[in-house]
Protein backbone atom coordinates (compact mmCIF):
# COMPACT_ATOMS: atom_id res chain seq x y z
CA UNK A 1 0.00 0.00 0.00
CA UNK A 2 1.20 3.52 -0.73
CA UNK A 3 0.95 6.42 1.79
CA UNK A 4 -0.68 8.57 -1.11
CA UNK A 5 -2.32 11.81 0.29
CA UNK A 6 -4.57 12.01 -2.22
CA UNK A 7 -8.52 10.04 -1.28
CA UNK A 8 -8.10 6.97 -2.40
CA UNK A 9 -10.55 4.35 -4.08
CA UNK A 10 -10.15 0.57 -3.13
CA UNK A 11 -11.18 -2.32 -5.90
CA UNK A 12 -11.23 -5.53 -4.50
CA UNK A 13 -10.47 -7.97 -6.60
CA UNK A 14 -12.54 -10.90 -6.70
CA UNK A 15 -10.01 -12.55 -9.70
CA UNK A 16 -12.35 -11.05 -12.97
CA UNK A 17 -9.89 -10.66 -16.39
CA UNK A 18 -10.71 -7.21 -16.80
CA UNK A 19 -10.43 -5.85 -13.15
CA UNK A 20 -7.68 -3.88 -13.90
CA UNK A 21 -9.81 -2.27 -17.13
CA UNK A 22 -11.66 -0.94 -13.20
CA UNK A 23 -9.13 0.97 -12.35
CA UNK A 24 -7.73 2.47 -15.90
CA UNK A 25 -11.53 3.86 -15.78
CA UNK A 26 -10.67 5.31 -12.67
CA UNK A 27 -7.22 6.52 -13.08
CA UNK A 28 -9.04 8.18 -16.42
CA UNK A 29 -11.28 10.27 -13.68
CA UNK A 30 -8.05 11.34 -11.83
CA UNK A 31 -9.12 9.34 -9.10
CA UNK A 32 -6.39 7.16 -7.52
CA UNK A 33 -7.06 3.73 -6.98
CA UNK A 34 -5.36 0.29 -5.89
CA UNK A 35 -6.42 -3.19 -7.04
CA UNK A 36 -6.40 -5.40 -4.12
CA UNK A 37 -7.08 -9.51 -4.62
CA UNK A 38 -10.00 -10.12 -1.42
CA UNK A 39 -7.41 -12.39 0.70
CA UNK A 40 -5.72 -9.44 1.51
CA UNK A 41 -8.32 -7.20 2.53
CA UNK A 42 -8.70 -7.87 6.02
CA UNK A 43 -10.80 -5.60 8.67
CA UNK A 44 -7.21 -4.28 9.61
CA UNK A 45 -6.44 -3.90 6.00
CA UNK A 46 -9.83 -1.93 5.34
CA UNK A 47 -9.23 0.46 8.58
CA UNK A 48 -5.61 0.96 7.55
CA UNK A 49 -6.21 1.94 4.05
CA UNK A 50 -9.12 4.32 4.52
CA UNK A 51 -10.40 4.49 1.33
CA UNK A 52 -13.05 7.19 0.39
CA UNK A 53 -14.96 4.36 -1.74
CA UNK A 54 -14.93 0.88 -2.54
CA UNK A 55 -15.45 -1.25 -5.74
CA UNK A 56 -16.38 -4.80 -5.49
CA UNK A 57 -14.83 -6.72 -8.61
CA UNK A 58 -16.37 -9.63 -10.93
CA UNK A 59 -14.78 -13.05 -10.69
CA UNK A 60 -15.58 -16.63 -11.85
CA UNK A 61 -16.27 -17.88 -8.66
CA UNK A 62 -20.44 -18.68 -7.49
CA UNK A 63 -21.66 -16.77 -4.18
CA UNK A 64 -23.61 -20.45 -3.37
CA UNK A 65 -20.55 -22.34 -2.70
CA UNK A 66 -19.07 -22.52 0.28
CA UNK A 67 -15.49 -21.08 0.75
CA UNK A 68 -16.46 -18.59 -2.35
CA UNK A 69 -14.78 -14.82 -2.19
CA UNK A 70 -16.48 -12.44 0.38
CA UNK A 71 -15.26 -9.08 0.89
CA UNK A 72 -14.69 -8.54 4.58
CA UNK A 73 -18.15 -7.79 6.53
CA UNK A 74 -16.65 -3.74 8.05
CA UNK A 75 -16.73 -2.85 4.48
CA UNK A 76 -20.66 -2.60 4.76
CA UNK A 77 -20.00 -0.43 7.76
CA UNK A 78 -17.25 1.59 6.73
CA UNK A 79 -20.37 4.24 5.60
CA UNK A 80 -18.56 5.14 2.28
CA UNK A 81 -20.22 4.63 -1.09
CA UNK A 82 -19.84 0.85 -2.38
CA UNK A 83 -20.26 0.18 -6.17
CA UNK A 84 -20.51 -4.44 -7.01
CA UNK A 85 -20.10 -5.21 -10.22
CA UNK A 86 -21.33 -8.94 -11.60
CA UNK A 87 -19.91 -11.60 -8.80
CA UNK A 88 -19.81 -8.37 -6.83
CA UNK A 89 -23.40 -7.27 -7.44
CA UNK A 90 -24.01 -10.98 -6.12
CA UNK A 91 -21.76 -10.93 -3.44
CA UNK A 92 -22.97 -7.42 -1.82
CA UNK A 93 -26.49 -9.22 -2.25
CA UNK A 94 -26.28 -12.74 -0.83
CA UNK A 95 -24.39 -10.54 2.67
CA UNK A 96 -26.93 -8.16 2.87
CA UNK A 97 -29.95 -10.88 2.88
CA UNK A 98 -30.90 -10.66 -0.76
CA UNK A 99 -30.96 -13.84 -3.02
CA UNK A 100 -28.54 -15.27 -6.10
CA UNK A 101 -29.79 -18.36 -8.18
CA UNK A 102 -27.59 -20.40 -9.47
CA UNK A 103 -26.89 -20.23 -13.57
CA UNK A 104 -28.87 -23.57 -14.43
CA UNK A 105 -32.16 -21.89 -13.29
CA UNK A 106 -30.94 -19.02 -14.50
CA UNK A 107 -30.68 -17.19 -18.00
CA UNK A 108 -26.90 -16.55 -18.37
CA UNK A 109 -26.21 -14.27 -20.22
CA UNK A 110 -23.00 -13.44 -21.92
CA UNK A 111 -21.96 -11.00 -23.85
CA UNK A 112 -23.95 -7.71 -25.73
CA UNK A 113 -27.16 -6.78 -24.03
CA UNK A 114 -29.28 -4.13 -23.29
CA UNK A 115 -30.39 -2.59 -20.28
CA UNK A 116 -33.66 -0.30 -19.49
CA UNK A 117 -34.63 2.23 -16.72
CA UNK A 118 -37.32 1.90 -14.26
CA UNK A 119 -39.41 4.85 -13.87
CA UNK A 120 -37.18 5.93 -10.10
CA UNK A 121 -33.98 8.16 -10.83
CA UNK A 122 -30.70 7.36 -9.09
CA UNK A 123 -27.73 9.76 -9.63
CA UNK A 124 -25.67 6.85 -10.59
CA UNK A 125 -27.28 6.69 -13.88
CA UNK A 126 -26.95 10.33 -15.19
CA UNK A 127 -26.46 10.79 -19.08
CA UNK A 128 -27.64 7.33 -19.56
CA UNK A 129 -30.41 6.51 -21.48
CA UNK A 130 -30.30 9.95 -23.49
CA UNK A 131 -30.37 8.92 -26.85
CA UNK A 132 -33.28 8.15 -27.61
CA UNK A 133 -33.49 4.67 -28.08
CA UNK A 134 -34.42 4.33 -24.13
CA UNK A 135 -31.95 1.72 -23.77
CA UNK A 136 -28.19 1.19 -23.25
CA UNK A 137 -25.96 -1.47 -24.13
CA UNK A 138 -24.03 -3.31 -21.71
CA UNK A 139 -21.62 -5.88 -22.02
CA UNK A 140 -22.79 -9.41 -19.88
CA UNK A 141 -20.91 -12.39 -18.84
CA UNK A 142 -22.61 -14.52 -15.65
CA UNK A 143 -23.90 -17.40 -15.53
CA UNK A 144 -26.11 -17.08 -11.81
CA UNK A 145 -28.07 -14.34 -11.35
CA UNK A 146 -29.73 -12.22 -8.59
CA UNK A 147 -33.08 -13.36 -7.61
CA UNK A 148 -34.03 -11.24 -5.11
CA UNK A 149 -32.43 -7.62 -4.15
CA UNK A 150 -31.34 -7.00 -0.46
CA UNK A 151 -33.52 -4.73 2.41
CA UNK A 152 -33.42 -1.66 1.17
CA UNK A 153 -32.31 -1.93 -2.61
CA UNK A 154 -34.31 -0.70 -5.77
CA UNK A 155 -34.35 -1.75 -9.38
CA UNK A 156 -33.12 1.22 -11.68
CA UNK A 157 -32.48 -1.18 -14.70
CA UNK A 158 -33.63 -4.40 -16.92
CA UNK A 159 -32.32 -6.73 -18.90
CA UNK A 160 -33.81 -9.43 -20.52
CA UNK A 161 -31.62 -11.94 -18.61
CA UNK A 162 -30.84 -9.68 -15.35
CA UNK A 163 -34.29 -8.43 -14.05
CA UNK A 164 -31.98 -6.62 -11.58
CA UNK A 165 -29.30 -5.51 -13.52
CA UNK A 166 -28.96 -2.09 -12.35
CA UNK A 167 -30.04 -1.69 -8.27
CA UNK A 168 -28.91 0.88 -5.44
CA UNK A 169 -29.64 1.29 -1.87
CA UNK A 170 -29.21 5.52 -2.03
CA UNK A 171 -29.65 5.64 1.06
CA UNK A 172 -26.87 3.81 2.25
CA UNK A 173 -24.52 4.59 -1.13
CA UNK A 174 -24.43 1.13 -1.89
CA UNK A 175 -25.09 0.19 -6.05
CA UNK A 176 -25.02 -3.06 -7.93
CA UNK A 177 -24.88 -3.77 -11.56
CA UNK A 178 -24.79 -6.82 -13.34
CA UNK A 179 -22.96 -6.20 -16.10
CA UNK A 180 -19.09 -4.43 -16.41
CA UNK A 181 -19.28 -1.06 -17.24
CA UNK A 182 -15.14 -0.86 -17.35
CA UNK A 183 -15.24 -2.40 -20.80
CA UNK A 184 -15.28 -1.29 -24.53
CA UNK A 185 -18.59 -2.84 -24.91
CA UNK A 186 -20.36 -0.85 -22.31
CA UNK A 187 -19.90 2.36 -24.67
CA UNK A 188 -21.49 4.67 -21.63
CA UNK A 189 -19.55 2.42 -19.24
CA UNK A 190 -17.49 5.38 -18.18
CA UNK A 191 -20.07 7.35 -16.85
CA UNK A 192 -21.01 5.90 -14.98
CA UNK A 193 -17.92 5.25 -13.37
CA UNK A 194 -17.59 9.31 -13.30
CA UNK A 195 -20.96 9.61 -11.71
CA UNK A 196 -20.01 6.85 -8.89
CA UNK A 197 -16.55 8.78 -8.03
CA UNK A 198 -18.62 12.11 -8.05
CA UNK A 199 -21.19 10.89 -5.96
CA UNK A 200 -18.19 9.58 -3.52
CA UNK A 201 -16.82 13.06 -3.16
CA UNK A 202 -13.57 12.44 -5.12
CA UNK A 203 -12.23 15.77 -6.51
CA UNK A 204 -10.01 13.97 -9.46
CA UNK A 205 -6.63 15.62 -8.13
CA UNK A 206 -4.23 12.13 -9.57
CA UNK A 207 -2.58 14.20 -12.06
CA UNK A 208 1.05 13.72 -13.64
CA UNK A 209 1.73 17.00 -12.28
CA UNK A 210 1.02 16.16 -8.55
CA UNK A 211 2.20 12.78 -8.90
CA UNK A 212 5.66 13.86 -10.25
CA UNK A 213 5.71 16.47 -7.67
CA UNK A 214 4.88 13.66 -4.49
CA UNK A 215 7.43 11.02 -6.43
CA UNK A 216 10.11 13.56 -6.10
CA UNK A 217 9.46 14.24 -2.03
CA UNK A 218 9.49 10.53 -2.01
CA UNK A 219 12.67 9.34 -3.53
CA UNK A 220 14.24 12.31 -1.41
CA UNK A 221 12.62 11.03 2.06
CA UNK A 222 13.58 7.74 1.44
CA UNK A 223 16.75 7.56 -0.33
CA UNK A 224 18.35 11.24 1.56
CA UNK A 225 21.74 11.98 1.01
CA UNK A 226 22.55 8.54 0.34
CA UNK A 227 23.52 7.02 -3.52
CA UNK A 228 21.40 5.13 -6.17
CA UNK A 229 22.40 3.40 -9.38
CA UNK A 230 20.02 3.14 -12.09
CA UNK A 231 20.12 0.43 -15.02
CA UNK A 232 19.35 2.67 -17.54
CA UNK A 233 18.22 0.76 -20.95
CA UNK A 234 17.20 3.59 -23.20
CA UNK A 235 13.43 2.12 -23.59
CA UNK A 236 10.78 4.68 -21.56
CA UNK A 237 10.72 3.34 -18.07
CA UNK A 238 13.97 3.27 -17.25
CA UNK A 239 14.40 6.52 -19.00
CA UNK A 240 11.54 8.25 -16.63
CA UNK A 241 12.57 6.72 -13.87
CA UNK A 242 16.38 7.98 -14.54
CA UNK A 243 15.08 11.10 -15.16
CA UNK A 244 12.68 11.52 -12.12
CA UNK A 245 15.35 10.51 -9.77
CA UNK A 246 17.95 12.95 -11.51
CA UNK A 247 15.33 15.54 -10.39
CA UNK A 248 14.75 14.65 -6.95
CA UNK A 249 18.68 13.79 -6.09
CA UNK A 250 20.46 15.19 -8.74
CA UNK A 251 24.24 13.72 -8.32
CA UNK A 252 23.53 11.14 -5.62
CA UNK A 253 22.47 9.08 -8.89
CA UNK A 254 24.40 6.94 -11.20
CA UNK A 255 23.01 5.62 -14.20
CA UNK A 256 24.57 2.56 -16.07
CA UNK A 257 24.13 2.22 -19.68
CA UNK A 258 24.87 -1.94 -20.68
CA UNK A 259 25.59 -2.00 -24.58
CA UNK A 260 25.39 -5.98 -24.97
CA UNK A 261 26.48 -5.01 -28.63
CA UNK A 262 22.97 -6.14 -29.86
CA UNK A 263 21.11 -2.66 -30.08
CA UNK A 264 19.44 -0.78 -33.12
CA UNK A 265 21.84 1.30 -35.67
CA UNK A 266 22.86 4.81 -33.64
CA UNK A 267 21.30 3.71 -30.75
CA UNK A 268 23.76 3.51 -28.35
CA UNK A 269 25.21 6.91 -29.40
CA UNK A 270 21.61 8.71 -29.66
CA UNK A 271 21.16 7.64 -25.66
CA UNK A 272 24.17 8.44 -24.45
CA UNK A 273 24.08 12.03 -25.98
CA UNK A 274 20.17 12.74 -25.08
CA UNK A 275 20.93 11.74 -21.26
CA UNK A 276 24.18 13.86 -21.07
CA UNK A 277 23.28 16.43 -23.29
CA UNK A 278 19.98 17.43 -22.08
CA UNK A 279 20.07 16.09 -18.49
CA UNK A 280 23.72 15.82 -17.50
CA UNK A 281 22.84 13.22 -15.28
CA UNK A 282 25.99 10.91 -14.24
CA UNK A 283 26.11 8.11 -17.19
CA UNK A 284 28.46 5.24 -17.20
CA UNK A 285 28.51 3.98 -21.06
CA UNK A 286 29.37 0.30 -20.54
CA UNK A 287 30.63 -1.02 -23.94
CA UNK A 288 30.57 -4.74 -23.03
CA UNK A 289 29.55 -5.69 -26.93
CA UNK A 290 32.76 -7.89 -27.01
CA UNK A 291 32.26 -9.82 -23.74
CA UNK A 292 28.50 -10.21 -24.57
CA UNK A 293 29.16 -11.36 -28.88
CA UNK A 294 31.97 -13.28 -27.69
CA UNK A 295 30.14 -15.88 -25.22
CA UNK A 296 27.12 -15.82 -27.77
CA UNK A 297 29.49 -17.25 -30.08
CA UNK A 298 28.03 -20.27 -31.94
CA UNK A 299 24.96 -20.56 -29.50
CA UNK A 300 21.51 -21.09 -31.60
CA UNK A 301 19.23 -22.14 -28.92
CA UNK A 302 16.38 -19.19 -28.34
CA UNK A 303 16.64 -19.85 -24.65
CA UNK A 304 20.31 -20.42 -23.99
CA UNK A 305 20.86 -17.31 -25.49
CA UNK A 306 18.34 -15.13 -23.70
CA UNK A 307 20.00 -16.94 -19.80
CA UNK A 308 23.40 -15.96 -21.49
CA UNK A 309 22.77 -12.13 -21.72
CA UNK A 310 20.74 -12.31 -18.81
CA UNK A 311 23.21 -13.34 -16.67
CA UNK A 312 26.22 -11.50 -18.37
CA UNK A 313 23.66 -8.24 -17.95
CA UNK A 314 23.77 -8.23 -14.07
CA UNK A 315 27.73 -9.51 -13.95
CA UNK A 316 28.47 -6.30 -15.76
CA UNK A 317 26.02 -4.12 -13.91
CA UNK A 318 27.31 -5.77 -10.50
CA UNK A 319 30.63 -4.81 -12.05
CA UNK A 320 30.41 -1.08 -12.78
CA UNK A 321 27.91 -0.60 -10.02
CA UNK A 322 30.55 -1.98 -7.61
CA UNK A 323 32.13 0.98 -8.70
CA UNK A 324 30.02 3.63 -7.23
CA UNK A 325 31.03 3.86 -3.65
CA UNK A 326 28.49 3.61 -0.63
CA UNK A 327 25.41 2.60 -3.41
CA UNK A 328 22.94 1.68 -1.20
CA UNK A 329 20.05 1.93 -3.32
CA UNK A 330 18.64 0.30 -6.74
CA UNK A 331 16.36 2.30 -9.17
CA UNK A 332 13.98 0.14 -11.36
CA UNK A 333 11.17 1.25 -13.51
CA UNK A 334 8.64 -1.45 -11.94
CA UNK A 335 5.14 -0.92 -13.21
CA UNK A 336 1.60 -1.39 -11.77
CA UNK A 337 1.15 -4.25 -13.80
CA UNK A 338 4.12 -5.93 -12.63
CA UNK A 339 2.85 -5.24 -9.56
CA UNK A 340 -0.69 -6.67 -9.61
CA UNK A 341 0.32 -9.75 -11.72
CA UNK A 342 2.58 -10.61 -8.84
CA UNK A 343 -0.02 -10.58 -5.85
CA UNK A 344 -3.12 -11.58 -8.35
CA UNK A 345 -4.79 -14.25 -6.60
CA UNK A 346 -6.01 -15.79 -9.95
CA UNK A 347 -2.90 -15.52 -11.39
CA UNK A 348 -1.21 -19.22 -10.90
CA UNK A 349 2.57 -19.94 -12.01
CA UNK A 350 1.73 -20.09 -16.02
CA UNK A 351 3.97 -21.50 -18.64
CA UNK A 352 7.08 -20.20 -19.49
CA UNK A 353 7.09 -19.12 -22.94
CA UNK A 354 10.75 -17.15 -22.64
CA UNK A 355 12.57 -15.93 -19.92
CA UNK A 356 12.41 -12.76 -19.86
CA UNK A 357 15.31 -9.91 -19.29
CA UNK A 358 15.04 -7.99 -16.10
CA UNK A 359 17.67 -7.28 -13.27
CA UNK A 360 15.52 -9.07 -10.81
CA UNK A 361 17.35 -10.56 -8.28
CA UNK A 362 20.21 -8.22 -8.27
CA UNK A 363 19.00 -6.12 -5.56
CA UNK A 364 19.39 -9.10 -3.59
CA UNK A 365 22.41 -10.38 -4.41
CA UNK A 366 23.96 -6.65 -4.12
CA UNK A 367 22.24 -5.91 -1.03
CA UNK A 368 20.54 -3.34 -2.55
CA UNK A 369 17.28 -1.25 -1.16
CA UNK A 370 14.87 -1.04 -4.53
CA UNK A 371 13.55 2.72 -5.50
CA UNK A 372 10.52 2.17 -7.51
CA UNK A 373 9.51 5.23 -8.76
CA UNK A 374 6.54 3.71 -11.27
CA UNK A 375 4.95 1.11 -9.31
CA UNK A 376 1.99 2.88 -8.91
CA UNK A 377 1.55 3.55 -12.87
CA UNK A 378 0.06 2.12 -16.05
CA UNK A 379 2.31 2.28 -18.98
CA UNK A 380 0.40 4.92 -20.58
CA UNK A 381 0.79 7.19 -17.46
CA UNK A 382 4.20 6.57 -17.34
CA UNK A 383 4.36 8.45 -21.03
CA UNK A 384 2.70 11.17 -19.40
CA UNK A 385 5.04 11.56 -16.79
CA UNK A 386 7.91 11.14 -19.38
CA UNK A 387 5.73 14.05 -21.41
CA UNK A 388 5.60 15.77 -17.90
CA UNK A 389 9.51 15.64 -17.76
CA UNK A 390 9.95 16.96 -21.15
CA UNK A 391 11.23 14.34 -22.64
CA UNK A 392 10.86 14.81 -25.94
CA UNK A 393 7.68 13.23 -28.07
CA UNK A 394 9.42 11.07 -30.39
CA UNK A 395 11.73 9.22 -27.82
CA UNK A 396 7.99 8.56 -25.59
CA UNK A 397 6.10 6.97 -28.80
CA UNK A 398 8.89 4.55 -29.04
CA UNK A 399 7.76 1.09 -30.06
CA UNK A 400 9.01 -1.12 -27.31
CA UNK A 401 12.37 -2.75 -27.44
CA UNK A 402 13.01 -5.72 -25.62
CA UNK A 403 16.35 -6.31 -22.93
CA UNK A 404 17.85 -9.31 -25.39
CA UNK A 405 18.14 -6.98 -28.26
CA UNK A 406 18.40 -7.97 -31.86
CA UNK A 407 19.59 -11.15 -30.02
CA UNK A 408 15.93 -12.14 -30.67
CA UNK A 409 15.77 -11.06 -34.13
CA UNK A 410 18.34 -12.81 -35.22
CA UNK A 411 17.28 -16.80 -35.26
CA UNK A 412 19.68 -18.99 -35.12
CA UNK A 413 23.89 -18.36 -34.46
CA UNK A 414 24.74 -14.54 -34.03
CA UNK A 415 27.48 -13.56 -35.96
CA UNK A 416 28.32 -10.12 -36.41
CA UNK A 417 28.20 -9.77 -40.09
CA UNK A 418 24.15 -10.76 -39.61
CA UNK A 419 23.78 -8.23 -36.75
CA UNK A 420 24.96 -5.57 -39.23
CA UNK A 421 23.01 -6.30 -41.75
CA UNK A 422 19.84 -5.94 -39.92
CA UNK A 423 20.87 -2.97 -38.45
CA UNK A 424 20.62 -1.18 -41.56
CA UNK A 425 17.48 -3.23 -42.62
CA UNK A 426 15.97 -2.82 -39.75
CA UNK A 427 16.45 1.25 -39.97
CA UNK A 428 15.28 1.33 -43.58
CA UNK A 429 12.14 -0.28 -42.70
CA UNK A 430 11.51 1.86 -39.70
CA UNK A 431 12.15 5.07 -42.19
CA UNK A 432 9.27 3.58 -44.59
CA UNK A 433 6.84 3.58 -41.65
CA UNK A 434 7.53 6.70 -40.29
CA UNK A 435 7.32 8.01 -44.31
CA UNK A 436 4.06 6.66 -44.66
CA UNK A 437 2.85 8.22 -41.18
CA UNK A 438 1.77 4.55 -40.01
CA UNK A 439 4.54 4.70 -37.24
CA UNK A 440 2.02 5.44 -34.15
CA UNK A 441 -0.46 3.41 -35.54
CA UNK A 442 1.78 0.10 -34.91
CA UNK A 443 2.41 -1.03 -31.63
CA UNK A 444 5.54 -2.48 -32.59
CA UNK A 445 7.71 -3.11 -35.59
CA UNK A 446 11.04 -4.79 -36.35
CA UNK A 447 12.79 -6.50 -39.04
CA UNK A 448 14.40 -10.04 -38.37
CA UNK A 449 17.01 -11.84 -40.01
CA UNK A 450 16.70 -15.45 -41.21
CA UNK A 451 18.96 -18.21 -40.64
CA UNK A 452 18.91 -19.53 -44.03
CA UNK A 453 20.51 -17.71 -47.42
CA UNK A 454 18.26 -17.86 -50.50
CA UNK A 455 19.07 -17.54 -54.39
CA UNK A 456 18.45 -14.54 -56.19
CA UNK A 457 19.07 -12.76 -59.62
CA UNK A 458 20.61 -9.05 -59.26
CA UNK A 459 21.99 -7.50 -62.24
CA UNK A 460 22.06 -10.63 -64.78
CA UNK A 461 24.30 -12.14 -61.43
CA UNK A 462 23.17 -14.62 -59.45
CA UNK A 463 23.12 -13.94 -55.34
CA UNK A 464 23.23 -15.93 -52.03
CA UNK A 465 22.05 -13.79 -49.69
CA UNK A 466 20.30 -13.95 -46.46
CA UNK A 467 16.32 -13.98 -46.15
CA UNK A 468 14.83 -11.05 -44.30
CA UNK A 469 11.30 -11.02 -41.77
CA UNK A 470 9.18 -7.73 -41.36
CA UNK A 471 6.89 -7.85 -38.97
CA UNK A 472 4.71 -5.42 -37.33
CA UNK A 473 2.30 -6.16 -34.50
CA UNK A 474 -1.20 -3.72 -33.13
CA UNK A 475 -1.82 -4.87 -29.40
CA UNK A 476 -2.85 -3.09 -26.53
CA UNK A 477 -0.22 -4.90 -23.81
CA UNK A 478 2.01 -7.42 -25.93
CA UNK A 479 -0.06 -10.06 -24.36
CA UNK A 480 -2.00 -10.81 -27.55
CA UNK A 481 -1.32 -9.31 -30.84
CA UNK A 482 -2.38 -9.03 -34.46
CA UNK A 483 0.27 -8.16 -37.97
CA UNK A 484 -0.44 -4.68 -39.38
CA UNK A 485 -2.51 -5.01 -42.50
CA UNK A 486 0.32 -2.83 -44.71
CA UNK A 487 -0.73 -2.66 -48.20
CA UNK A 488 0.97 -4.60 -51.21
CA UNK A 489 2.40 -1.24 -52.38
CA UNK A 490 4.31 -0.54 -48.81
CA UNK A 491 5.27 -3.94 -49.02
CA UNK A 492 6.67 -3.81 -52.24
CA UNK A 493 8.28 -0.74 -51.59
CA UNK A 494 10.16 -1.52 -48.79
CA UNK A 495 10.87 -4.40 -49.72
CA UNK A 496 12.94 -3.34 -52.65
CA UNK A 497 14.24 -0.42 -50.71
CA UNK A 498 15.80 -2.87 -48.40
CA UNK A 499 16.87 -5.34 -51.15
CA UNK A 500 18.91 -1.91 -53.18
CA UNK A 501 19.90 -0.34 -50.11
CA UNK A 502 21.38 -3.50 -47.82
CA UNK A 503 23.67 -5.66 -49.38
CA UNK A 504 23.90 -9.19 -48.16
CA UNK A 505 19.53 -9.51 -48.19
CA UNK A 506 18.09 -10.66 -51.06
CA UNK A 507 14.31 -11.85 -50.35
CA UNK A 508 11.97 -10.05 -47.63
CA UNK A 509 8.92 -12.01 -46.43
CA UNK A 510 6.13 -10.10 -44.13
CA UNK A 511 5.21 -12.11 -41.25
CA UNK A 512 0.78 -12.36 -41.08
CA UNK A 513 1.32 -14.38 -37.99
CA UNK A 514 -0.72 -13.13 -35.12
CA UNK A 515 -0.20 -13.82 -31.09
CA UNK A 516 -0.92 -16.33 -30.27
CA UNK A 517 -0.17 -18.48 -31.80
CA UNK A 518 3.28 -16.59 -32.86
CA UNK A 519 4.64 -14.28 -30.30
CA UNK A 520 6.17 -11.16 -31.18
CA UNK A 521 9.40 -11.53 -31.19
CA UNK A 522 10.96 -14.28 -33.12
CA UNK A 523 12.40 -16.36 -30.68
P1 LIG B 1 6.71 -11.80 -27.10
O1 LIG B 1 7.79 -12.08 -28.08
O2 LIG B 1 6.83 -12.60 -25.82
O3 LIG B 1 6.91 -10.29 -26.70
O4 LIG B 1 5.35 -11.91 -27.72
C1 LIG B 1 5.97 -9.49 -26.03
C2 LIG B 1 6.59 -8.13 -25.79
O5 LIG B 1 7.68 -8.28 -24.87
C3 LIG B 1 8.89 -7.86 -25.47
N1 LIG B 1 9.91 -8.79 -25.01
C4 LIG B 1 10.77 -8.49 -24.02
N2 LIG B 1 10.97 -7.35 -23.32
N3 LIG B 1 12.71 -8.38 -22.16
C5 LIG B 1 11.96 -7.31 -22.42
O6 LIG B 1 12.18 -6.27 -21.80
C6 LIG B 1 12.59 -9.56 -22.82
O7 LIG B 1 13.30 -10.52 -22.56
C7 LIG B 1 11.57 -9.60 -23.81
N4 LIG B 1 11.14 -10.59 -24.67
C8 LIG B 1 10.12 -10.04 -25.39
C9 LIG B 1 8.66 -7.92 -26.96
O8 LIG B 1 9.51 -7.02 -27.66
C10 LIG B 1 7.21 -7.52 -27.04
O9 LIG B 1 7.08 -6.12 -26.93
Amino acid sequence: MTSTSHDRLLIIDFGSQVTQLIARRLRELNVYCEIHPYQNVTDAFLADFAPKAIIFSGGPDSVMRSGSPRPPQSAYTLGVPILGICYGQQVMMHDLGGRVEAGEHATAEFGRAYVTPSDAHVDLLAGWFLDGSGKEQVWMSHGDHVAEIAPGFEVYGTSPGAPFAITADTSRHFYAVQFHPEVHHTPNGATLYENFVKLAGFIGDWTMGAYREEMIAKIREQVGDRKVICALSGGVDSSVTGILLHEAIGDQLTCVFVDHGLLRLNEAEQVVAMFRDNYNLNLIHADESDLFLGELEGVSDPETKRKIIGRLFIDVFQKYADTIEGAEFLAQGTLYPDVIESVSFSGGPSVTIKSHHNVGGLPEKMGLKLVEPLRELFKDEVRALGHELGLPASFIGRHPFPGPGLAIRCPGEITRDKLEILRKADAVYIDQIRKHGLYDEIWQAFAAILPMRTVGVMGDGRTYDYALALRAVTSVDGMTADYYPFSHDFLSETSTRIINEVKGVNRVFYDCTSKPPGTIELE
